[in-house]
């Protein structure tokens, strides 16, 4: 192929990686019970109600999906008090992030965020040329307000922020997010990623993007998460509408599908689904949270539905994600995120967590005799 056809910037980017598929261990391993706790998937599944919805959908798959998406945007404006024009649907909040990337950044422009974020937004930006300026989280694991407010400069064009962060599952406070947009000039834009807001929103202190209005702010969320829905690959975005009516002319006219749109719809009129979600990511959670403590790891505090661990290096992280496969459970390396001493577990069902302590008492014993020093 002529090499001529492909930028620089494309040949260096690296692919994303998911999280291993259930089949795929099952097959390699020829094991039958597979927990996978790997990508921050909603362990109860779908809603039944969306589940219904999606069937119905299915006799007329010969038909192209409402470009418009009225129901679901309809809704989605009802909930959070909005007009249909400040909302864009994708595959997927990346899709949208894919959006942006091709209306907003040209090669060499600069993108402001933080190191140990989401790889997918990383991604997209390299693909359109940007590059990336990385600041390192807080101490705490956190985005760093202050290290981002001292390094915007006028070449500064967009900065994305994950609330809460992926894969650390930390997030920043209301004032937080107030003292970093008294340091965003008006011309940036602000990528406010919250794919994991409905975990979050039970904190006190959480800035919830919809209680501000700031023509700048482009706040992504997603059905991926908390409502089931990985599967169809619906996301959504709010933002002024000059900003939404840019973005929809690079979007692709029939995204999301027809399926789910309506999926999408179906979940946000279950909210009982969404309550035993939350009810069952908590309780899981403190549990989860309270055994790795008291095995002598630091999970790093979480407002999300996964946790974070240090195995203290790669060396350890592998060990620990191999022997967890050998036992049928999936969790996530996080290698990729340039944080090869640390693992992240997804919180399952009561069942699925059983079977992550149950292989974690039979590994524990040698993990901590290898690697128990250092973490
Ligand atoms: C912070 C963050 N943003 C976005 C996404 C992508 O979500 P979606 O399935 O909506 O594309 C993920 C998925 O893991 C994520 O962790």
């Amino acid at each position: 192929m002529n090499k001529e056809l492909v930028p620089d910037y494309l040949k260096e980017l690296q692919t994303y990686q998911a999280g291993k598929p259930i089949d795929e261990v099952a097959r390699e391993k020829g094991l039958t019970k597979i927990s996978k706790l790997a990508s921050n998937e909603n362990p109860l599944g779908p809603s039944p109600f969306a589940i219904r919805e999606m069937t119905k959908g299915l006799w007329d798959l010969h038909r192209y999906p409402d470009m418009h998406a009225f129901a679901l945007k309809s809704k989605l404006a009802e909930m959070y008090n909005l007009k249909r024009e400040n909302i864009i649907l994708g595959n997927g909040s990346e899709g949208i992030m894919g959006y942006i990337a091709r209306a907003f950044l040209r090669p060499g422009d600069e993108v402001l965020t933080c190191e140990n974020t989401f790889i997918g937004f990383y991604i997209l930006a390299r693909s359109a040329g940007a590059k990336l300026k990385l600041v390192p989280l807080d101490d705490s694991y956190r985005f760093n307000v202050a290290a981002l407010a001292q390094n915007i400069t006028e070449n500064t064009k967009v900065i994305y922020i994950a609330n809460p962060n992926n894969p650390t599952g930390t997030y920043i406070s209301k004032e937080e997010f107030d003292f970093l947009m008294r340091h965003v000039p008006k011309h940036v834009l602000v990528i406010l990623d919250e794919a994991y807001f409905e975990f979050a929103i039970g904190q006190q202190d959480y800035p919830d993007s919809m209680d501000y209005r700031y023509d700048n702010v482009l706040t992504l969320r997603t059905f991926s998460k908390a409502y089931g829905l990985s599967g169809i690959r619906v996301g959504y975005g709010f933002a002024h509408e000059e900003l939404i009516s840019y973005l929809t002319k690079v979007k692709l006219p029939f995204e999301p599908n027809l399926i789910g749109q309506l999926g999408a719809v179906g979940a946000l009129e279950d909210q009982p689904h969404l309550e035993r979600t939350l009810k069952n990511n908590n309780k899981r959670y403190d549990e989860l949270f309270a055994y790795l403590t008291e095995k002598g790891f630091k999970p790093i505090p979480s407002v999300t539905n996964f946790v974070t661990i240090k195995t203290g290096s790669s060396e350890a992280s592998d060990h620990l994600f191999q022997a967890l496969l050998n036992h049928g459970v999936i969790i996530r390396p996080l290698k990729a995120n340039e944080m090869p001493d640390f693992v992240r577990i997804s919180i399952g069902t009561k069942e699925e967590m059983g079977h992550f302590y149950e292989a974690m008492e039979a590994i524990i014993p040698e993990f901590m005799k290898l690697y128990g020093s250092q973490l």
